[in-house]
């Protein structure tokens, strides 16, 4: 039975003040049924650490450097996200692959390290739309797994995210049939490479444009365990929605 989660990414927003959205998110938990993950900016971290306190509520990182510790001036080490309160950190999102010109090696070594510092690595993947109307999807998707997912991955360290890059911030959403085919994509990929067991015990994230309005359709689709949201993330009253369409399904 794998547990659902809402994690929501905050990308690079939020200074002190968006703690109190945090906090108005901690005053409606704990959730029985949902685990909420926050991933604020990492100058945050900490602080919302404190914050979700022992409310139920987890915060992770958006990134984390393949090294434990040396010269590598502005980077964060995963052994740091945790130090900091970080139970998870989300690598491989495809603002990183475009940014800073991630390859999927790159992930994969991050992963590594993330999951050597004992952290639940939340590994994205998603298509361009140009690859979509290609009819080129499942490739890309299936070539971003077996590059970027580590073999140590196991049930309770990964998490994997599909993230449409069209879909991201732009309002528009695949239907539910695109969700399901790549979600039962990813699952059958997993269960191949890393046998029933383990790869029925991954979860699965939609993320791209989850609203409290379209949420309860998506999360009817199968295999999808839950949701990686951005702007939706960013107001506690909107997230909110988010939890309680999970918490209905
Ligand atoms: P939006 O929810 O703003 O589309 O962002 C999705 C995302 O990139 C989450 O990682």
């Amino acid at each position: 039975m794998r547990r659902r989660l809402a994690a929501g990414n905050w990308k690079m927003n939020g200074t002190a003040a968006a703690l109190t959205e945090l906090k108005a998110l901690a005053g409606a938990f704990p959730s029985a049924s949902v685990d909420v993950l926050i991933c604020p900016p990492a100058t945050l971290l900490h602080r919302a650490a404190e914050v979700a306190g022992d409310t139920g509520i987890t915060v992770g990182g958006q990134d984390c450097h393949a090294a434990t510790s040396g010269a590598h001036t502005g980077d964060i080490s995963a052994d740091m996200l945790a130090d900091a309160g970080a139970s998870a950190v989300i690598l491989g999102h495809s603002e990183r692959r475009t940014d800073h010109a991630e390859q999927n090696e790159d992930v994969r070594a991050k992963a590594r390290a993330a999951m050597d510092a004992g952290l639940t690595t939340i590994i994205c993947v998603g298509e361009s739309l140009e690859q979509r109307e290609a009819a080129n999807t499942l490739d890309i998707i299936g070539g971003q797994m077996s590059g970027s997912i580590p073999d140590q991955s196991t049930g309770e360290n990964l998490i994997v995210a599909y993230e449409p890059i069209w879909a991201i911030g732009t309002g528009k959403v695949p239907t539910l049939d695109e969700i399901g085919e790549v979600h039962d994509f990813i699952r059958s990929r997993l269960e191949r490479r890393f046998g029933e067991g383990v790869g029925r015990s991954v979860r699965l994230l939609y993320g791209g444009s989850v609203k409290p309005s379209n949420a309860a359709d998506i999360f009817g689709v199968s295999n999808v365990d839950g949701a990686l949201v951005g702007g939706a993330s960013l107001k506690a009253q909107d997230f909110s929605g988010i939890i309680d369409a999970l918490e209905r399904v």
